[in-house]
């Protein structure tokens, strides 16, 4: 791993890294962060281990939310995309067990009560993926059944202030999509796992409609778990700078390509090599 950018562009800087600590970003220089963490589901990630037991997975959340409050600079925004639950855990042998662990709440706890990021809103993203649904608790009987909310939440929040001036700079959000993205319901299918060869991507629908809603063009955007790149391969479309993290150096592959590949400019300009 290295200070150095894995792949840099004229738009994107993708760093293989740790992101609980971006030592390598100054203070206050990031506007926008769209992301998604690992949920501590058990998925194979190469380098990165995601079966702690739910007690250290949040002391690990802790570390990473402080290098994000970091570097945002005040009014700067933290879109973070995260189940409302889960239904797993792991013990300290890493050994799986049935564990209902309310994450939205906890992460709202944490950012929020604990380290001062200020409340904007809670998007519930509908992936349509009910088809997939197998835990069912107590089968036709009262004595537990599971109740399976098939949405993940996106939480929004800002770091000191919520209101960022725009004086000089450029929103690029068209006026329908501004009346039905604030709506906070948004309904759109997941991203295949098998096209990047990646376990839990998002669809570039998702970076697309937090970029053009919580960012001005000159903005700087960062994803510190950007896996196959999604966010920076959105942000580029976008025309806006972004910055990449992460640990397992074959998704930084993976994302570099996604990156390098042409882009068409915002607004139907000429294509970027
Ligand atoms: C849920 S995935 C994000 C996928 C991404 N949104 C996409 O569309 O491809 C989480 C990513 O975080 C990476 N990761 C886990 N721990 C990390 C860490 N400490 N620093 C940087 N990346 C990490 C994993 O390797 C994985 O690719």
């Amino acid at each position: 791993m290295s200070r150095q950018p894995y792949y840099r562009d004229e738009l994107v800087d993708l760093y293989h890294a740790d992101s609980t600590n971006l030592g390598f970003l100054p203070e206050a220089s990031v506007q926008l962060v769209v992301t998604s963490p690992p949920y501590n589901l058990g998925k194979d990630y190469g380098a990165a281990r995601d079966d702690a037991t739910y007690r250290s997975y949040l002391a690990w959340a802790r570390v990473w939310c402080q290098e994000i409050e970091r570097v945002l600079e005040p009014g700067g925004r933290l879109c973070l995309n995260i189940p409302l639950d889960i239904n797993v855990g792991f013990d300290d042998g890493g050994k799986r067990r049935t564990s209902k662990q309310p994450v939205l709440a906890d992460f709202t706890e944490l950012l929020v009560r604990d380290l001062g990021f200020v409340y904007n809103t809670t998007i519930l993203w509908l992936e349509g993926n009910v088809s997939r649904r197998t835990a069912w608790g107590s089968w036709l009987s009262a004595s537990d059944p599971w109740v399976n909310t098939a949405a993940e939440a996106i939480l929004v929040l800002s770091r000191g202030q919520r209101r960022r001036p725009g004086k000089g700079k450029t929103s690029d959000v068209a006026r329908a999509d501004f009346l039905d993205w604030t709506l906070g319901l948004w309904t759109f299918p997941g991203q295949s796992t098998a096209q990047y060869n990646h376990p839990a991507p998002f669809p570039e629908e998702l970076p697309r409609r937090l970029i053009h809603l919580f960012s001005f063009r000159e903005d700087l955007v960062l994803d510190p778990f950007v896996g196959t790149g999604t966010t920076c391969r959105v942000a580029k479309t976008l025309g806006r700078r972004s910055i990449g993290v992460e640990i397992e150096q074959r998704y930084c592959e993976v994302a570099a390509q996604r990156c390098r590949a042409p882009t068409p400019l915002p607004r139907g300009g000429a294509e970027t090599a």
